[in-house]
């Protein structure tokens, strides 16, 4: 079983990589997709934002600002409870991944 399990793990980073394997994942686990789309380019709500295709970095620091209270604008609120659940290695995956979405 554990080699089978290696395995699969092996093929799921051979085919995306495995930033964007562990990213696609977190996007999932973590609830992104409920506010920003599957594919981050449908917001729930009007004023949500589409962060399919985002610069990575951009991305990356308006998470961490965000998750320290830095940023507290706009509906930041909303996505401050979200960011309590993802660590820093975590937001650095995330921004990899939603970077690359179309
Ligand atoms: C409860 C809804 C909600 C969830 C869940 C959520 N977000 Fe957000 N997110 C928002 C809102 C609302 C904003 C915009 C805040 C504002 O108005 O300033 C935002 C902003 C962002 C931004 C900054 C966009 C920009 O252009 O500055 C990024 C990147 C982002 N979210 C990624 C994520 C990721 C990745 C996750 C999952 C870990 C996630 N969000 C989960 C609601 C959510």
């Amino acid at each position: 079983m554990k080699i089978v399990m290696t395995f699969v793990a092996a093929a799921a980073v051979l085919v995306s990589g495995p930033a964007l394997a562990d990213g696609a994942k977190l996007y999932a686990e973590k609830t992104c997709v409920a506010c920003h789309g599957p594919k981050g380019d449908k917001p729930l709500m009007p004023d949500y934002p589409k962060i399919a295709g985002q610069n990575a970095k951009y991305a990356e620091r308006q998470m961490l600002d965000i998750k320290s209270g830095a940023r507290a604008n706009g509906n930041s609120a909303a996505m401050k409870g979200v960011m309590e659940i993802v660590s820093e290695a975590e937001i650095k995956q995330l921004a990899e991944y939603i970077s690359k979405l179309k």
